[in-house]
C-alpha cells in the first residue's frame, strides 16, 4: 500500500515517526510531506531515514511535485492534523505543498487530529470537521486523556497501534460496505453469589477477530462483549455485558440495525436458579447443591424474528462436533453454522484454531490457522453467500 503521510505542526508530530516506522515494517511504501511548522517539532531527516524517501516540504522546489504526489498514493493520512491544517483543507487553501496536494488528489484522505482540548471543542473546528466528514474525509480520534499542555480532555493524537488497526480497511476489498454487523463475543458469567459465578474459558479472541475483519471489509460493527481481556477496539461500538440475559437484551436492542448477526459468544446455557445475597458459607459437613435453569437461546430468538438479519452461529462442541453443529444448523434455521471443537488446549483462549463451516451450499473445512486469518476467511464466505 502506498501512503502519503502529511505531518503538520503539532506537539504530537513525534508520534508520526513511529507511524512511518511501523507502516514501513508492515510493508507499506510511505512518502512524507511536512508543513513548514511541522519542521519546528521534528527534523525532516528523521522522516527521510525512516521512510527511505526524500521528505517533501516545498511547493516551489519541483513544479509538478504537488500533482504527482496527489496521484501517487493509495491513501493520504494527515497525522498529526492540526486545527490549522483542518481549517485550510476545509477552506480549500493551497498556498503550501500539502494544501495543494489535498486539493489536487482524488484519493481517500484520513485525518488523525491532535490539538488542545479547548481547540478541538471550538465551534470553528467542530464545523470544519463536520464539513470535511460530509465531503468523505475520515477522522481518527482525537482521544481523551492528559495533554502535553497539562489539560485533560479530548485532543490527544490516537496511538500509533490504534491507527494501524484502522488502515487495513482502506486496502481491503470493501465486501461489507454499507452493512452493519452485530457480533457477540466472549463468555457470559452467571452469578452464584456476590463473589462466585459460572462461566467458561472463552477469551473473546475469535469474536474480536471477526469484529476486526468485518470492519476492515467496510462494515459498521457493533460488538456485544461478555467479560474478557481483549484490547478495546477503537473502531466499533462495544456494549459490555456480564450475563446471558444482559447479552440477550443488548442483542435485541440492536438487532434491527443489523444486516448480519454473528453469534460468536460462548453464552452460558444455564444459570443458577437463585443468586445468594451473601457469600455462600463453607460448611464442612455439607456440600452445597447447585440448582440450574436454562438461559435464553439468543440465536434461536433472533432466528424466529420476522425480517431477521443474515445469521451466523458458532457451535462449541467437545464430541460429535460436526454432527451436533449440523443438527443446530437445521434446527436453529441459521444461514451459516460454524462447528467449533473446544476442550483443553483447543479453541477457547488459543490464538490458532480450525473450524468447519456449514451452509446451504455445503461444508467447508478451514484448517488450523490464526484466528485473525479464520475471521478473514469467514468474512469472505459471508460476502459470497
Ligand atoms: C509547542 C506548540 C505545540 C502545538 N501543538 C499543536 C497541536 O497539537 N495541534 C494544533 O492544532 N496546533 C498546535 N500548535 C499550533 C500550530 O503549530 C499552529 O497552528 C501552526 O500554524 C500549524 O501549522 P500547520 O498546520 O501548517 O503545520 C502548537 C504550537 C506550539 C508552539
Amino acid at each position: 500500500m502506498k501512503i502519503l503521510l502529511g505531518v503538520t505542526g503539532s506537539i504530537a508530530a513525534y508520534k508520526a515517526l513511529d507511524l512511518v516506522s511501523q507502516l514501513v515494517q508492515c510493508g507499506a511504501e510511505v512518502k512524507v510531506v511536512m508543513s513548514q511548522h511541522a519542521k519546528q517539532f521534528v527534523a525532516p531527516l528523521s522522516f527521510a531515514t525512516l521512510s527511505h524517501h526524500t521528505v517533501y516540504d516545498d511547493l516551489f522546489e519541483d513544479p509538478l511535485a504537488h500533482i504527482e504526489l496527489a496521484k501517487w498514493p493509495d491513501l493520504i493520512v494527515i497525522a498529526p492534523a492540526t486545527a490549522q491544517s483542518i481549517a485550510k483543507y476545509r477552506g480549500g487553501f493551497a498556498e503550501d505543498l500539502l494544501g495543494s496536494i489535498l486539493l489536487a488528489t482524488s484519493k481517500k484522505v484520513v485525518m488523525v487530529a491532535a490539538m488542545n482540548q479547548a481547540m478541538w471543542a471550538h465551534p470553528a473546528v467542530v464545523e470544519n470537521v463536520h464539513i470535511l466528514t460530509q465531503r468523505g474525509v475520515d477522522f481518527l480520534g482525537p482521544m481523551s486523556g492528559l495533554q502535553a499542555c497539562g489539560d485533560m480532555g479530548v485532543g490527544r493524537m490516537m496511538e500509533v497501534a490504534d491507527i494501524l488497526c484502522f488502515l487495513p480497511r482502506y486496502e481491503q476489498v470493501q465486501s461489507l460496505k454499507d452493512k452493519t454487523v452485530l457480533i457477540t463475543a466472549g463468555p457470559t458469567q452467571e452469578a452464584l453469589d456476590p463473589v462466585r459465578y459460572l462461566s467458561n474459558h472463552s477469551s473473546g479472541k475469535m469474536g474480536y477477530a471477526l469484529a476486526h475483519s468485518c470492519y476492515n471489509h467496510g462494515a459498521k460493527v457493533i460488538l456485544i462483549a461478555g467479560p474478557n481481556a481483549q484490547p478495546i477496539l477503537p473502531f466499533c461500538e462495544t456494549i459490555p455485558v456480564v450475563t446471558a440475559a444482559e447479552m440477550r437484551d443488548a442483542v435485541i436492542s440492536k438487532i434491527d440495525e443489523a444486516d448480519i448477526f454473528i453469534a460468536c459468544a460462548a453464552v452460558c446455557d444455564f444459570k443458577p436458579n437463585s443468586v445468594h445475597a451473601h457469600k455462600i458459607k463453607k460448611q464442612c459437613d455439607q456440600n452445597p447443591m447447585l440448582s440450574l435453569q436454562a438461559n435464553p437461546d439468543i440465536l434461536a430468538e433472533v432466528a424466529a424474528r420476522p425480517n431477521r438479519p443474515f445469521l451466523v452461529g458458532f457451535s462449541a462442541e467437545t464430541e460429535s462436533v460436526l454432527e451436533n453443529a449440523q443438527q443446530k444448523f437445521h434446527h436453529k434455521q441459521v444461514d451459516l453454522m460454524i462447528a467449533n471443537q473446544v476442550g483443553p488446549g483447543l479453541g477457547f483462549s488459543q490464538d490458532e484454531h480450525e473450524l468447519t463451516l456449514i451452509h446451504a451450499a455445503g461444508i467447508q473445512v478451514l484448517p488450523k490457522m490464526m484466528k485473525s486469518q479464520l475471521a478473514d476467511q469467514i468474512v469472505s464466505v459471508l460476502s459470497s453467500l
